[in-house]
């Protein structure tokens, strides 16, 4: 479904503060996946969702992506473009929803996404529509549809994020660390959430989280990135028998040295 090919980025190219953050990634992510990806801070992961969501154009190599018609190469395609099949949520619970409207005028936004051509109004069976998707979350919110989004918590406004994100119909979804900055309470409440619709929804997910516990349990395939490589590329039955230990062993063994004790083996 996607497919890179040597994909590198390289920050500031001949100065001195030359940086080069994905070395040469080949990654093939097949339809339906749901691939947990780790490394520790400044591994290359978010720059790896950058250049596939087209916020930031690589240094060398392509990107291709085959939405059922065919592969097409996308690398150089405007962010705007690749946002109608990719769907994207961040760290920051406030960056997915627009704090200022009301939650229904949000719904609106994100409905005349998935439902490109439609001539849709926000009219009575409309806001009945709205409530039903909106009770799926276990919020209350179904009865909050005229209130402005900033009035939500954090929690419910990530949950929001991702069933909004998830009606607009992405082909492929990408989590950057999604539950990070929640409680652990509404953390969970998400992260259900997430496999609830993935399932639902038949979504190819790829979710970068530094919770240990959610990237050994979640999803049929784990990566793990460090310093610009993949260094490792599990399936789902390696995956299965994998701990937390075995990761950490793992890593000496590829890198000949010990994996900094750093969050990414606290989650
Ligand atoms: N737009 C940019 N311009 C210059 N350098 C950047 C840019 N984006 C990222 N970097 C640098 O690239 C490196 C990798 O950053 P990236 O955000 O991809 O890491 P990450 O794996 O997502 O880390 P974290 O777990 O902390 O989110 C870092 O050294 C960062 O400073
Ligand atoms: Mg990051």
């Amino acid at each position: 479904m996607i497919r890179t090919e040597n994909l590198g980025m390289i920050f500031s190219p001949g100065t001195p503060d030359e940086n080069m953050v994905l070395k040469s990634v080949n990654l093939t992510v097949k339809r339906g996946d749901f691939i947990t990806i780790i490394g520790s801070n400044g591994a290359g992961k978010s720059t790896l969702y950058n250049t596939i969501a087209g916020t930031l154009i690589p240094t060398s190599g392509r990107i291709f992506m085959d939405n059922g018609s065919g592969e097409k190469d996308i690398t150089k395609e405007p962010e705007y473009q690749r946002a109608r099949y990719i769907g994207r949520i961040f760290q920051n619970p406030l960056l997915g929803t627009a704090g200022s409207m009301t939650l229904a005028d949000n719904m609106m936004i994100c409905y005349k996404k998935g439902y490109k051509g439609l001539r849709i109004s926000l009219n009575h069976a409309m806001r009945e529509r709205f409530q039903e998707h909106l009770r799926v979350l276990g919020m209350g919110l179904e009865n909050r549809l005229e209130d402005n989004v900033s009035l939500f918590s954090g929690g419910q406004r990530q949950a929001l994020t991702l069933l909004m994100t998830v009606l607009s119909h992405p082909v492929i979804l990408l989590l950057d660390e999604h539950t990070a900055a929640l409680d652990p309470h509404n953390a969970e409440l998400v992260m259900e959430l997430t496999l609830r619709f993935a399932a639902e929804y038949h979504l190819t997910v790829m979710m970068i989280t530094h919770n240990m516990t959610h990237a050994l349990h979640f999803g049929n395939r784990l990566l793990m990135l460090d310093d610009g490589d993949i260094i490792f590329d599990l399936d789902e039955k390696e995956k299965a028998a994998l701990t937390t230990a075995d990761i950490v062993e793992r890593f000496r063994a590829i890198k000949q040295r010990e994996l900094a004790n750093d969050e990414m083996l606290l989650g």
